[in-house]
Parts: structure tokens; C-alpha cells; sequence
């Protein structure tokens, strides 16, 4: 009797234990938001090696605009970016990927130091050997790290002063609330006399933001359904995959793109000792990818303590790069 009422927990204990922090805030995360009337999983979670792998491979699709858009943005106002970034920085990049875009800066500026955030420690690691072989003489200090939480900076650029870099409109990823949060917290993190240079994607045709994220190779819907795949694999979970499908469009009234995974039958699903269920056609909200107007863009920035300083497109107006200086004057280390 004893014994069959503590074998559970028990059970439960010994699975956990297994799973590091990192792997149990994931299964958090997904029973959380499978339990929600409207089921969706955090977009952060697309980013194992696969997943960086493939985010990487939709940059390179004729559909996807933004990438190519910010590449030509950096590359023709080089000069001109590189003089908001003051000789001997460090240069702070939230949601490193492939560092092909700090490169150019990192190439047109005098960058002491390049420190490369990102959730997938294995990606981040092979383009930071691939970073020392080319720009040698760079220190680069990696941090491997969610930088939606709070994380600290290498003791080795204290001294240094800091630049922040935001590109490929991850911002838009966030609801209004937390993209203020988050600026706060870079303004925050990068101290007194920061300098945010951020890429902004923004609001324009429906038919262009459907294709973008829907591009006729498949690339976008193969990244999405591997969320699944990583679940099924990281969390001991047995999503069928071809139960599941690709849905993508953007939502007028939210100016966003919203990415779902639909269910194609009515299923059960387990995940780490759970059971979900998914009626026909019901939907996993994995992603929203909010389009800016440079009005909503000015506004947020400015509630969350930064200033315009800048503001670089191409003539289409799909895409902008900006530089924010922190209004922050006064800065209490705490
Ligand atoms: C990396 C979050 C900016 O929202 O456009 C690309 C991710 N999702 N295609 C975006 C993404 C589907 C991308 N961000």
C-alpha cells in the first residue's frame, strides 16, 4: 500500500534527475504550453543544431527577404554603422546563428572583443572556431545561453565599452510587453553609453510575408515540424510527424506572421509521462513574427530608455537597421 502510493513520485524524481536544467525548463515549457486552450510552444525552442541548421538553410531561399535585405543594409552602410561603434567595444550579439552578419561589422570596425550569444551550444561552437580562422586576432568569448533570461557577461570584457546587436528582426518574436523587457534589460546589461544596433523587419504586402514563410522548397515547414522531432527525441516524447502540418500567415489586425502546426486527425500524443490530446485541425502556435512600422518601432524603443541615433534600408523599405543610444545617464552596477 505504502509503497504504491510513493512509487510514482519516486519514478517521476529519478526521470527528472536525468534531465538537466536546460532539458526540464524545455519539458516545462511544452506541458505548459500544451496544456493552454490555445496550444503553442516558445519559437526558441526551433533552435537545436537541426533547427539552426535549417533556420540557416530558409535565410538562403528565394522567398526569405529579410536576411538578404539586412546582409545588403550592413554591407553598404558599413562605414557609417562602424562610426557609432567606438574603437576598443565589445561587441554583444543576442542570437548569434551564423555570425555572418557581425562579421561585416566586425570586419569594418576596431572591435576589441565579440561576444556571441546563442541558445544552441553546439552551432555556437563551430562558427566561433570558424570566426578565430578568419578574423585571427579577435577575442571571441561565447556564451551559451537563453537570452530571453537573465545570463551573465565575460569578466574579461568588464573594462570595455559595449555594443549591442540585434539583427534579423528576432525582436518580433516577442509581444509588445516583453520586447519592452527586453530592451530594458540589454540597456541594463550593456551599461552606461550603450549603442543597440538592431534590425527591424517591417509591415508590408501580405503576399510577400506569405511567401517568406512559406517558400515552395519546403525549408520552412520541414524547420517547424522538427520542433517536434526534438521533442520526440529530447523529451521522450511520440509525435507522429506526418500527423502534424506546416501553417503559416500573416494576421492583419496583429501585424504579425504566425507560424502553427496543425494537427491533421484527432490524436493522442505522450510527452516525458504525460498525454496530450489534439482534436482535427486544432493548432500548435509555435511562432509569431510581428512586422514593425517605423512609428510602432520609434515608440517601443523609446519606452524601453533608448534613442534614435540612426535608421539605414534599401529603397524597397523592407527592412530597416537602426542604432539606439541608451538615454540611460546614470547607471547603478547592481
Ligand atoms: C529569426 C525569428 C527573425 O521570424 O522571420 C524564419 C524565424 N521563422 N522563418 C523570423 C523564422 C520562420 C525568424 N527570426
Amino acid at each position: 500500500m505504502v509503497r504504491d502510493s510513493i512509487a510514482a513520485p519516486v519514478r517521476l524524481a529519478q526521470q527528472a534527475e536525468k534531465l538537466d536544467p536546460a532539458r526540464l525548463a524545455f519539458r516545462q515549457d511544452v506541458w505548459s504550453g500544451l496544456t493552454q486552450d490555445h496550444k503553442s510552444i516558445p519559437p526558441k525552442y526551433f533552435y537545436d543544431q537541426r533547427g539552426s541548421e535549417l533556420f540557416e538553410a530558409i535565410t538562403r531561399t528565394p522567398e526569405y527577404y529579410p536576411t538578404r535585405e539586412e546582409l545588403a543594409i550592413l554591407t553598404d552602410n558599413a562605414a557609417a554603422i562602424a562610426g557609432y561603434i567606438p574603437a576598443g567595444s565589445a561587441m554583444i550579439e543576442f542570437g548569434s546563428g551564423s555570425t555572418a552578419k557581425a562579421r561585416i561589422l566586425l570586419q569594418a570596425a576596431q572591435v576589441a572583443a565579440y561576444v556571441p550569444v546563442d541558445i544552441s551550444g553546439a552551432f555556437l561552437t563551430s562558427e566561433v572556431q570558424r570566426l578565430e580562422t578568419d578574423l585571427p586576432g579577435l577575442k571571441v568569448f561565447p556564451v551559451a545561453a537563453d537570452f530571453t533570461r537573465p545570463f551573465q557577461l565575460p569578466a574579461e570584457i568588464a573594462q570595455m565599452p559595449r555594443v549591442g546587436f540585434f539583427p534579423g528582426s528576432t525582436l518580433g518574436n516577442f509581444e509588445a510587453h516583453e520586447a519592452t523587457a527586453f530592451l530594458r534589460h540589454a540597456a541594463k546589461l550593456l551599461g552606461p553609453d550603450a549603442r543597440l544596433i538592431i534590425g527591424i523587419d517591417r509591415v508590408k504586402e501580405p503576399d510577400i510575408l506569405h511567401r517568406a514563410y512559406n517558400d515552395s522548397a519546403g525549408v520552412t515547414a520541414a524547420f517547424n515540424l522538427n520542433l517536434l522531432r526534438r521533442i520526440n527525441r529530447e523529451l521522450d516524447a511520440n509525435f507522429d510527424l506526418d500527423g502534424f502540418c506546416h501553417y503559416a500567415f500573416y494576421n492583419r489586425e496583429h501585424h504579425r506572421v504566425e507560424m502553427h502546426l496543425v494537427s491533421r486527425a484527432r490524436q493522442k500524443v505522450r510527452i516525458g509521462g504525460r498525454a496530450f490530446e489534439f482534436r482535427r485541425g486544432e493548432t500548435i502556435h509555435t511562432e509569431n513574427s510581428y512586422k514593425f512600422t517605423p512609428e510602432l518601432f520609434r515608440t517601443i524603443a523609446q519606452g524601453a530608455g533608448w534613442r534614435q541615433a540612426a535608421v539605414w534600408s534599401q529603397p524597397d523599405d523592407a527592412f530597416s537597421v537602426y542604432v539606439l543610444l541608451s538615454e540611460e545617464e546614470t547607471y547603478i552596477s547592481d
